[in-house]
């Protein structure tokens, strides 16, 4: 057995998908799940409707009149972002752990969570002229693994990511010196336990080593998260010390103009879904 399979037997309470979630996962596989689809999951749902119905009334849409009903939220926020709120809500209980150690208060681990899927999806959307739901959901996973290793090694975490003579490494860098894997090894192994599809396993575990061979949805999701610190999410103790691969980004072909201006579409529409941090 791998030190990550004895760490994930060994931490007795993994979080469980949530029901809804899981729901949203399949109909998010054949990638352009339909606004009735997406409804169909969430109207048994009532957190998650509240939280739609919320962000259709937010600020963002000040001009239109209020919307009362479930269906014309449906309508005025369309599939994409319908998906963003849905697949957000769903796994807020997971990712809005406090990250003990890093310096990552809980609201601010699930809105850099948040952040990375919106910045993956418009790095996607700039690449190929469309974007999946899938890459939504491995942003907002891909660093679900702290959460484990926060809770299951919290002397240690705590302990490690405090102290202040650390050498100025990526985090990632230091769990792998002091535990032999890293929390992308974990959240991998977390999506496997979920059943989850290989490819979002795939992607949550190379999210910071992006290199030729590994599918396009790493490169995608790495220079995602990047982009999210850049909108001030997630900095924490380490965050900083974490910067864009030059291979990541040639082989998505965006000039460093193309990524300022992804960053700013990025944070309009995390601006635009801020109604679901409320409650
Ligand atoms: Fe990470
Ligand atoms: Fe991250």
């Amino acid at each position: 057995m791998t030190a990550v399979e004895e760490l994930l037997r060994s931490a007795e309470k993994l979080p469980p998908l949530p029901e809804t979630a899981v729901k949203l996962g399949e109909v998010a596989q054949d990638r352009y799940a339909t606004t009735e689809e997406i409804e169909a999951v969430i109207k048994y749902d009532q957190v998650v409707t509240a939280s739609v119905l919320r962000v259709a009334n937010s600020s963002f849409y000040a001009t239109a009149r209020p919307v009362g009903r479930l269906r014309e939220a449906v309508l005025r926020l369309g599939s994409t972002m319908l998906f963003r709120i849905a697949m957000s809500r769903a796994l807020r209980a997971i990712v809005s752990t406090d990250i003990r150690g890093y310096g990552i208060a809980a609201g601010e681990f699930w809105r850099h969570s948040v952040a990375t899927g919106i910045g993956a999806q418009t790095i996607q959307q700039r690449i190929s002229g469309e974007t999946d739901a899938t890459t939504f959901t491995v942003g907002l996973l891909h660093d679900v693994g702290k959460v484990v290793m926060s809770q299951h090694l919290a002397e240690r975490y705590d302990e490690l990511f405090t102290h202040a003579g650390l050498p100025s490494m990526p985090f990632f860098k230091i769990e792998q010196e002091e535990f032999g894997f890293d929390h992308a090894e974990v959240g991998s192994a977390l999506a496997e336990h979920w059943r989850l599809p290989a490819e979002i396993a795939v992607a949550i575990r190379e999210h910071h080593s992006p290199r030729a061979e590994t599918p396009p949805l790493v490169d995608i999701v790495h220079v995602g998260d990047v982009l999210s610190l850049w909108m001030g999410t997630g900095i924490g103790t380490r965050g900083i010390q974490l910067s864009a691969s030059g291979d990541a980004l040639d082989r998505c072909g965006l000039s460093s103009e193309e990524l300022e201006s992804c960053a700013c579409e990025a944070f309009l529409e995390l601006k635009r879904v801020e109604g679901i941090f409320e409650a």
